[in-house]
């Protein structure tokens, strides 16, 4: 459990899109960064590419970034992982053809305060779905499956792998219709005591913040592949 519940819940605040936040130009910048950064993660399983953000590919779109973090969630810090080299990763960017499970990003740190994280959507369909349900653990991928749950070996930056959610919540069974619009990827039985709290649909130029303490995953609405530059913040 993180030391500081007190002052990460505090912090808390319902999720936030915030449209028309990029021009065209600038998730072009986006774009062309992600192209030239290397790959660090190509998952053929999952069937998803990930790049790490690495500082000083492009410094005017970390100031960019940084400045309009800034004026919507005020002073904050990047709560970065390390490369091999000691510098800090700014972020993830995730090229994805398939949803991405239920998970949590609380960092692995138990002594920060958390704060928020954010997503900018770098291609126009998909969407993501925030629950209303909290954690205050490490960063976990929740899930009941037997196999999943046996993984114990994690590399750096890896999230644990739970099913305590199950018992976190009211366990009452998860709403049918939501499950077939959005969750099918999901089994409606790893979602019990889960409640929807907003579906954001991608829009590009825009920007979804949300706390790090929010159950989420992808929604099963993805048109080939997607790709998001995901980041978080502590204070
Ligand atoms: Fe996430």
């Amino acid at each position: 459990m993180h030391k500081n519940i007190d002052k990460i819940k505090d912090l808390e605040s319902p999720p936030q899109v915030i449209k028309n936040l990029f021009d065209k130009n600038e998730i072009e910048k986006f774009l062309n960064l992600y192209n030239e950064l290397p790959t660090t993660v190509h998952n053929k399983k999952q069937n998803v590419i990930k790049k790490r953000w690495l500082k000083s590919y492009s410094n005017e779109l970390e100031e960019l970034f940084y400045n309009k973090v800034k004026n919507e969630i005020g002073d904050f810090k990047m709560d970065n992982l390390k490369d091999e080299k000691n510098e800090d990763i700014l972020g993830l960017f995730q090229e994805s053809y398939n949803p991405i499970g239920l998970h949590v990003d609380a960092g692995f740190n138990l002594d920060e305060i958390i704060f928020k994280q954010t997503l900018i959507p770098l291609t126009s369909k998909g969407s993501t779905v925030i629950f209303k349900n909290k954690f205050y653990g490490n960063s976990t991928n929740f899930t009941i499956d037997k196999d999943e749950l046996k993984v114990k070996e994690l590399k750096y930056g890896q999230n644990f792998r739970s099913s305590e959610h199950i018992d976190m919540y009211n366990k009452k069974p998860f709403d049918r219709e939501n499950h077939e619009k959005y969750l099918k990827h999901e089994k409606i039985e790893n979602l019990a005591g889960l409640e929807v709290d907003l579906v954001y649909e991608w829009e590009i130029g825009s920007m979804l913040i949300f706390d790090r303490t929010r159950l989420h995953c992808s929604s099963c609405v993805i048109d080939g592949k997607k790709i998001g530059l995901t980041t978080f913040t502590k204070k």
